[in-house]
């Protein structure tokens, strides 16, 4: 049987990251992957150019049932000590958006980062690697894989959550943590597209492609500035991914379709300077033509002059591009989610080193844990972060 001193499941951005640096500190650590390939979230992340983290890194930006665990990890390696190691390997980056930071080139250079971090600090890395069984012993956990035994006194588990299962993602980690008797939080899909009810997805449907800035709102009152887009499903982009993290099925999402514009008075000044431009032309200066087309084939929006438009219409019509209240019928689910939200219970570890607190030895880090952060690289920091501060304790 071969042994180590560590043992870390999972070959994606928290595993890497946690076997380099416990290497690098005089671990011997085996890092074991069922996939065919290291780091393969990585390579699919921020449209193959990786969003590996954030500037405005914060522990207001993650979903947790415990809002504070994540607080220590993310104080003790922060963005700024990813920025400085992404520097030293010499990978150039940009900011996209709101404090996004994405490779120029490609994610490819991130996962090659990884893999040269962990020969630095002599990882063993066996990919295909199949966990059959794990078991506690006074020595510490004994693995049996496919072909062989491994053991090694503390055990990480860095297995990820249940989105895209495609990409290697498995239950793995929940069914080790209630081997130990470690409680899991349900479990659901996050940053995931909403799908729509038939009339409305039918209604909508010449809208597939369209994108338009929003102010998205949550009935907790959880609010996003960001992109939405229109879909042949139902509703995507970027403002649509953060507020599915807030929504609970059978409620409504209320969508500023006009956030830069105070349309009201916007209405009135075109109506003093051009009384008889339509309406329709006139909501076009401000929203996508097809939207407005649309909205007007659905009755939405009056087939009037703007001297025709009355205020009590000017009022409906007002509320319905600011507050359109939209009831989705659900998400597309793990198969296209970024994220699982609920996970491994925080409750159950220690936040200075992911330990569980009542099985010596045994971590979780990364997103198998109940910690999940907004879209924009917050869910690569927490994975650098959770790695960081387990990596010390090994
Ligand atoms: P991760 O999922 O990365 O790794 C888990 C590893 O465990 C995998 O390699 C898997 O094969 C392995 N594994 C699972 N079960 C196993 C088993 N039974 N035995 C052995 N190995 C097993 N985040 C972000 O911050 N910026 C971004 O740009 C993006 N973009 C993005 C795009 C897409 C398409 C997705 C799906 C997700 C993102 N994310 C993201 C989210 C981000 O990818 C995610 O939060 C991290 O990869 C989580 O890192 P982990 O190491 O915890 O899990």
């Amino acid at each position: 049987m071969e042994r180590f001193d560590a043992i870390v499941i999972g070959a994606g951005a928290a595993g890497m990251f946690c076997a380099a640096l416990a290497g690098q500190a005089g671990c011997r650590v085996l890092l074991l992957d069922n996939g065919k390939k290291p780091g393969r979230k990585i390579l699919m992340s921020g449209g193959g150019r990786c969003n590996f983290t954030n500037l405005y890194v914060e522990p207001a930006a993650y979903l947790s049932q415990n809002p504070h665990f994540c607080k220590s990890a993310l104080a003790r390696y922060t963005q700024w000590d990813f920025i400085d190691l992404v520097g030293k390997h010499g990978i150039a980056w940009h900011e996209k958006t709101l404090g996004q930071l994405f490779c120029d080139d490609s994610a490819q250079q991130i996962v090659d980062m990884l893999v040269a971090e962990c020969e630095k600090g002599n990882v063993t890395l066996r990919l295909r690697s199949e966990v059959l069984s794990v078991e506690r012993n006074e020595e510490g956990y004994t693995l049996q894989l496919n072909g062989a035994s491994v053991q090694a006194a503390k055990l990480v588990i860095a297995s990820g959550g249940l989105s895209m299962p495609g990409l290697g993602a498995s239950p793995f980690g929940y069914k080790v943590a209630e081997q130990f008797g470690l409680k899991v939080l349900p479990t659901r899909a996050g940053l995931v597209p909403f799908t729509l009810h038939k009339p409305l997805l039918e209604q909508l449907q010449t809208l597939s492609g369209v994108s338009v800035p929003s102010v998205i709102t949550a009935e907790d009152g959880t609010v996003f500035r960001e992109n939405l887009l229109f879909t042949h499903r139902g509703l995507s982009g970027p403002a649509i991914l953060q507020i599915s993290s807030y929504w609970q099925p059978g409620e409504f999402v209320s969508i500023n379709l006009l956030p830069e514009c105070e349309l009201a008075s916007f209405l009135d000044q075109q109506r003093d300077v051009h009384p008889n431009q339509s309406l329709k032309n006139t909501l076009a200066m401000q929203l996508p033509k097809r939207l407005v087309e649309c909205l007007q084939q659905l009755g939405q929006i009056p087939d009037v002059t703007l001297k025709q438009l009355n205020a009590r219409e000017q009022t409906t019509l007002v509320d319905t591009l600011t507050c359109w209240r939209v009831q989705p019928n659900g998400t597309e689910g793990y198969r296209t989610a970024e994220v699982t939200l609920g996970g491994v219970d925080t409750n159950e570890l220690s936040s200075r080193t992911m330990e569980a607190r009542n099985v010596p030895g045994l971590y979780f880090i990364g997103e198998v844990m109940d910690v999940t952060g907004w879209l924009g690289g917050y869910n690569f920091q927490w994975a650098w972060s959770s790695a960081a501060a387990c990596a010390q304790a090994l």
